[in-house]
């Protein structure tokens, strides 16, 4: 079968089977499903510290940011585009709805901490588009908090499709943001670098609105 969404490739991931990220000539990587599904660890911790009040998880997979963000008493949702990702989020207890990060969200601009975990700042293969429509969902002063890939690492933008056992999405864009090229990424959007941090080889940044 070919001509899968990619949401229906990355149910399929969701459900335990090995599926890969490829890109024409160039590279075929597979999901990495488990670091999505595991619980939350103290890794995570390097995001969850910024996490302040209610918290938006855009692309939040099987759930286990906002599963772990509900536990310690935040109101958080998770947003993801594949059905299977908010069931799985739901049965560990957290509350997600299957919505688009680029068609309205619940409680759009008001929320005070967004969440771009695990490389979801590729989403939509334009970082300025993404944190564009972001700091829009965010409150005015609200904060967004990034996972980038590390500096030294060169940002791309790939053409890719997901392909598991039984077929293969159509090309969706995708893209890698180090750290070093977020902030010139996030200026366009108004929105300015305020915090990093590093741990365990993982990288985050914290961006608020450019003071006007
Ligand atoms: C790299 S995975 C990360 C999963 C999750 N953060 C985790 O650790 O479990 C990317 C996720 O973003 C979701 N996604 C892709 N495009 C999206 C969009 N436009 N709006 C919302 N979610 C999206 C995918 O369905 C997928 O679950």
């Amino acid at each position: 079968v070919t001509g899968l969404s990619v949401a229906e490739v990355f149910s399929h991931a969701l459900r335990g089977e090995v599926c890969h990220l490829t890109t024409p000539g160039e590279y075929r990587l597979e999901l990495p499903v488990a670091d999505w599904r595991r619980p939350s660890d103290a890794g995570d911790e390097l995001l969850l510290r910024w996490c302040d009040g209610a918290t938006l998880d855009v692309g939040c997979g099987p759930g286990r940011l906002i599963a772990e963000l509900a536990v310690r008493g935040h109101v958080a949702l998770g947003i993801d585009i594949v059905a299977e990702a908010i069931e799985q989020s739901r049965s560990r207890g957290a509350a997600a709805l299957e919505r688009d990060v680029f068609a309205p969200v619940p409680g759009e601009g008001r929320w005070e901490t967004a969440l771009l975990a695990d490389g979801n700042i590729g989403i939509g293969g334009d970082a300025t588009t993404l944190l564009d429509r972001i700091r829009r969902i965010l409150r005015p002063g609200g904060r967004l908090v990034v996972e980038t890939a590390p500096p030294g690492q060169r940002s791309s933008t790939v053409v890719a499709r997901l392909e598991c056992p039984c077929g293969h999405s159509g090309a969706f864009p995708w893209s890698v943001v180090s750290i070093d090229d977020l902030a010139r990424m996030a200026q366009p959007a108004a929105l300015v670098e305020v915090a990093r941090e590093s741990a365990g080889g993982r990288w985050v940044a914290v961006l608020m609105e450019s003071p006007r």
